[in-house]
């Protein structure tokens, strides 16, 4: 299928825009929670929008919906965690896609129990790997902005030969 086989198609615009965002599908992403907060507030969220930047300084993007609880409070402490998922904690991505609601004494999110990088951001307590970011600049691009982050702070959480989730891995798609 391309941008001709849709030539003669009623409403183009749409088909051709269909057409795009499967192709955009096919791009390799893995599955990341990214850890957020701001003052007293805390926010934990699947994404899938994670790419490096460059390797000295060691940098990251994330892309994060305008609007989104997660986007406000980055904007706010200009600091977010990315948990690097699990090839086994795919059930953990359909848990976060909407606000996870207050930090719990026990220090959940959304029934999930976290830890704290040095930075104040929230990160799973039990996942592959956590990177501790500082924003260095916010690009803005309509529906999404994107975070441009130095890695201030890494860990494994246990095994380091860990497989890390892909979104090939589950049924869902983001994006496109
Ligand atoms: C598989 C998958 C990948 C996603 N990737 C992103 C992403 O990269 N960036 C983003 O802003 N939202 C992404 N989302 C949507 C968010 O998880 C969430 O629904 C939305 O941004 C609102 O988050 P909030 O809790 O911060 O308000 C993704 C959702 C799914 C199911």
């Amino acid at each position: 299928m391309t941008r001709k086989d849709l030539e003669s198609t009623k409403d183009f615009d749409e088909a051709y825009d269909r057409l795009s965002r499967r192709v955009l599908w096919k791009l390799t992403s893995g599955l990341y929670v990214i850890g957020s907060h701001f003052e007293s507030n805390y926010n934990l969220m699947t994404a899938n929008l994670v790419v490096q930047l460059a390797t000295s300084p060691k940098m990251v993007g994330v892309s994060v919906e305008v609007g989104s609880a997660t986007h406000r409070l980055i904007m706010g402490s200009l600091y977010f965690s990315i948990s690097i998922l699990r090839h086994d904690q795919r059930e953990l991505v359909r848990k976060f896609v909407k606000p996870t609601g207050e930090l719990t004494g026990d220090s959940t999110l959304g029934g999930v129990e976290v830890d704290f990088c040095e930075s104040g951001a929230p990160a799973l307590k039990d996942c592959g790997a956590v990177l501790d970011c500082q924003v260095k600049s916010c690009l803005d691009y309509q529906s999404h902005s994107f975070f441009t982050a130095q890695v201030v702070g890494s860990k494994f959480m246990d095994d380091e030969d860990f497989t890390p989730l892909k979104i090939s891995d589950t049924r869902m798609h983001y994006g496109g």
